[in-house]
């Protein structure tokens, strides 16, 4: 079984208002991309990982993947005008025998191990995709979706074949095309960095984190 992470970093990130696209914002002294980066190449269930890059940062992206000396990395493709366009520009650089991928926003900078095996046993019991959600009111009315989510390769490819220009993420799309997705619990510390609030709410995460 072989396991490869793609890392949509593609975004402009508008709503951050940085001077460059939110990936290489920076957090905790570096660019926010190398944190998912890093916590992605030290785990042990992913082999390799596509980076899903801004248009003219693929290169930005691989220093950044060898300031942190890592060797999973295949590639930095340029991304497309939708999360899902990049998701799927990034899966041609995913070659056929892959078993698994494990889709990942660059923007949810501390991805913990757990949830990462957390997202990838379903699929040995035959669910199709497995997606994280958090609770987003005190009694759980509502959840919101989170990343890694994980996904049977072939399955993905097809789900993202069509016109994905509005879909709300790849768990979304392959429920959709009728596949099996199992909902699995997330984790507060993958709160997704939208604007500057947040952005400062993860720095101080990870500054706790580094004590
Ligand atoms: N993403 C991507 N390709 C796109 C759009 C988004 O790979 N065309 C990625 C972003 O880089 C991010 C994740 O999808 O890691 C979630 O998207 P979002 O938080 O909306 O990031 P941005 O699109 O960059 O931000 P904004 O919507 O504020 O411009
Ligand atoms: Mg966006």
């Amino acid at each position: 079984m072989s396991v490869w992470a793609v890392l949509a970093a593609a975004g402009r990130g508008e709503r951050l208002g940085s001077d460059r696209p939110k990936a290489f914002a920076r957090l905790g002294g570096r660019p926010l991309l190398a944190e998912s980066l890093e916590r992605l190449e030290n785990s042990d269930w992913i082999d390799r990982i596509v980076i899903a890059a801004p248009p003219e940062w693929e290169e930005p992206c691989i220093l950044v993947a060898e300031e942190i000396a890592a060797t999973k990395v295949n590639s930095a493709v340029t991304g497309g005008a939708a999360r899902s366009e990049s998701v799927r520009l990034a899966l041609e650089d995913v070659p056929e025998d892959a078993t698994v991928v494990l889709v990942h926003d660059a923007a949810r900078p501390l991805v913990p191990e757990e949830v990462i095996e957390r997202v990838l046993a379903p699929l040995s019991e035959g669910w199709d995709g497995v997606v994280p959600v958090v609770e987003t009111l005190p009694r759980g009315e509502l959840v919101a979706a989170q990343t890694p989510q994980a996904f049977v390769a072939p399955i993905l490819r097809g789900a993202l074949a069509g016109d994905v220009s509005n879909a709300s993420d790849c768990a979304s799309l392959v429920e959709g095309g009728g596949g099996r997705v199992k909902v699995v619990e997330g984790d507060r510390r993958l709160l997704k960095v939208t604007d500057v609030e947040d952005l400062a709410v993860v720095e101080s995460w990870l500054a706790a984190l580094q004590g």
